[in-house]
């Protein structure tokens, strides 16, 4: 296993600094090698089909929920800049679902439908408000850090590596933005509420994991991720955000 170095720094946190920066990312994006010779070994390809099938899966939402939950924030906060910027996340993350997709149709791993960890993570977003939205998307993304490592690990396809690469970059971000946001929301609210608010985020996000890793176990097996390094590196990412925001 390579050291994990996932910490995003810091950046502005103005609706309007978020929006300038998704503006940015989009036009300097990583070129990736479409054109690679390498396809997959049968054990590579065994190794992450199931699971890179599933994290497409879930990178594919529309954002329904969320964006919901956004327009009634921001009905309240006059933030306009914000609902801009999410719908650019949103986008980051859809265009995550269209290049893993290119990638599987290249490979021929058929695309998914439909599968019960998807259903389970719209099902907590839906008719949420913006804050839980927030927490069970940052959950999901803290997660995303050490998969798309240890897929960019997984196999010899320099197409996928530079994907993840791409895929890690932005989620770095991601986390900030969403931390950010969560920071604003609670700005009001007593300290002690706080600390329990994100303590029931770091149960739910300990939780996770283990569903994660009993679904996702041959691609963490592949690149030497034990289930103590993905609880160690999750726990590690979501103290360091919370106390550097
Ligand atoms: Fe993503
Ligand atoms: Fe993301």
């Amino acid at each position: 296993m390579t050291s994990v170095t996932l910490f995003p720094p810091k950046t502005s946190q103005t609706s309007a600094d978020w929006l300038a920066y998704f503006e940015h990312n989009r036009q300097n994006l990583l070129t990736l090698p479409w054109n690679t010779p390498y396809f997959l070994t049968p054990e590579e390809k065994a190794a992450i089909a199931h699971s890179i099938q599933n994290f497409q899966l879930g990178e594919q939402s529309e954002g329904t929920n969320l964006m919901k939950a956004t327009r009634r924030y921001v009905e309240r906060s006059g933030d306009v800049e914000f609902l801009q910027a999410m719908k650019l996340f949103i986008g980051e993350e859809q265009r995550h679902a269209r290049d893993l997709g290119n990638f599987m149709q290249c490979e021929g791993i058929p695309l998914r439908q439909k599968h019960w960890s998807d259903r389970l993570f719209r099902r907590f977003r839906r008719g949420v408000n913006l804050e839980i939205a927030l927490r069970v998307l940052l959950t999901a993304e803290i997660i995303a850090t050490i998969y798309y490592k240890a897929l960019q690990e997984a196999t010899h396809s320099s197409l996928l590596q530079k994907l993840c690469q791409q895929i890690l970059q932005d989620e770095h971000q991601h986390l900030r933005f969403q931390i950010d946001r969560l920071e604003r929301l609670q700005q009001q609210r007593k300290p002690w509420l706080k600390q329990a608010s994100n303590f029931g985020n770091y149960l739910f996000l300990m939780l996770t994991i283990l569903v994660v890793w009993l679904d996702h176990y041959r691609v963490f097996h592949r690149s030497g991720y034990c289930l103590m390094d993905i609880y160690r590196h999750c726990h590690h990412t979501s103290r360091y955000l919370w106390e550097n925001t």
